[in-house]
């Protein structure tokens, strides 16, 4: 680490990446065509630096993430330390062909192929927003694709995801790496969905970001573990919870988060950590049935006045915006727009300097299963909730 510090004291490049540029022949084997030269030069840039242990931003379809070869101690460690991560929340590994994913589970455990239970579901999913623990055995590891313990914190799983992102399945094959990837923010902070994102909480820490544009999905994958009976939901994410109820082993997915707090064991330690908070306060409001109009409402202006000494934006489902104002922003109506804009949002809101965020959404939107996802990020940013 203290010499990737020496080589790379201030200068973060950001790389355009032409991703219509950007082609596979088939998600088995590791095969990418690139048409456009820059394109092509920038991702071998990268590319040759997963291979020599170095960290690249890189876009995926659902969120930025910080790559480094998982197969390398001093890579992960400079990872953990970029993020300024807690080294127990261990890291998801991404690969690009199931060639690749055979190669890891093959030199890992002393299994051949994936559990039989997932094969339905990355089949219809992979490669996209779902990540899925499989089991390793330390004493197993063996071979070039032998992982770093450092990616699982020496646990007996790890989490894997096929990425379909051009860029990010472009750049697993280049290396020809499977790269561990947290999201590249600064953990506490919102996760990144543009380079420039990435560049404000790692420049000067990372040599090179590959830009190639917003994230398609704008939050993180759905994390599953179905090494155990029912299977269950680990992280809400960009994976609809009601499309993966209907594979086959998968109906009866528990959903139901873990409480995280410090005495409760975690199931995935992530979840227990002040997560994807904003510089700015976040009250979380939600709009019951009942209510008329919120900004009319006696709860509205009772909670409001308590921040009458702070510059307040209001964020809120397209259905329920306010008055327009300078500071006021959309956030969509649908789950789908929720998650494609909660986290710019949130950042941009920081570099106005805001004190306080209102979000202001509607409780039916909220209690639909999918939204499971945006209900946990937004409880996580808020340190209030109020029904109004
Ligand atoms: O969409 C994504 O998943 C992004 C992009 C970059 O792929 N990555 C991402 O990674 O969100 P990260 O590190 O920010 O979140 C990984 C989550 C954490 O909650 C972590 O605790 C959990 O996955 N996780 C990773 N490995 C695990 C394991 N072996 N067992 C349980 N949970 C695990
Ligand atoms: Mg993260």
């Amino acid at each position: 680490m203290s010499l990737l510090r020496r080589q790379y004291p201030k200068m973060t490049e950001i790389a355009k990446i032409s991703v219509g540029s950007i082609h596979f022949d088939d998600v088995g084997r590791i095969a990418v065509k690139i048409s456009d030269k820059a394109t092509s030069e920038n991702l071998e840039k990268a590319a040759s630096l997963i291979k020599s242990n170095h960290l690249v931003g890189f876009p995926t379809e659902t969120v930025y993430g910080l790559g480094g070869s998982a197969l390398n101690d001093g890579a992960v460690t400079s990872i953990f330390r970029a993020k300024n991560r807690p080294a127990d929340n261990p890291l998801i590994v991404h690969v690009s062909s199931y060639d690749q994913l055979d190669r890891l589970i093959r030199a890992n455990s002393n299994s051949e192929s994936i559990p039989e239970i997932y094969k339905p579901l990355i089949e219809k999913f992979w490669p996209g927003p779902l990540s899925i623990l499989l089991p390793i055995d330390i004493k197993a590891k063996k071979g070039p694709y032998k992982l770093s313990n450092l990616v699982t914190n020496n646990q007996d799983t790890v989490a894997v995801r096929f990425p379909s992102d051009p860029v990010a399945r472009a750049l697993i094959a280049l290396s020809d790496t499977p790269i561990a990837a947290p999201s590249a923010n600064t953990s506490t902070k919102p996760s990144p969905t543009l380079a420039n994102h990435v560049y404000n909480d790692l420049k000067g820490k990372i040599p090179l970001i590959l830009d190639g544009g917003n994230c398609n999905i704008g939050l993180e994958s759905t994390v599953i573990n179905g090494l155990v009976s029912p299977p269950t939901l680990l992280r809400p994410g960009g994976l609809s919870i009601k499309a993966i109820k209907q594979i086959k082993g998968f109906e009866n997915l528990t959903t139901e988060l873990t409480v995280t707090d410090d005495k409760t064991p975690v199931r995935t330690p992530g979840m227990k950590y002040k997560h994807y908070s904003p510089d700015a306060e976040v009250a979380l409001i939600i709009k019951k049935t009942t209510t008329k109009s919120v900004y009319d409402a006696k709860e509205y202006l009772d909670f409001a006045a308590k921040f009458e000494d702070k510059t307040v934006a209001v964020v809120s489902q397209s259905h329920l915006q306010g008055k327009p104002s300078a500071l006021n922003r959309d956030l969509g109506d649908d789950i789908k727009d929720i998650q494609f804009n909660m986290f710019r949002i949130l950042r941009e809101l920081d570099t106005l300097k805001v004190g306080v965020i209102f979000i202001v959404i509607d409780e039916a939107t909220l209690a639909d299963e999918d939204g499971l996802a945006v209900v946990n990020r937004l409880s996580k940013a808020a340190s209030q909730k109020v029904y109004i």
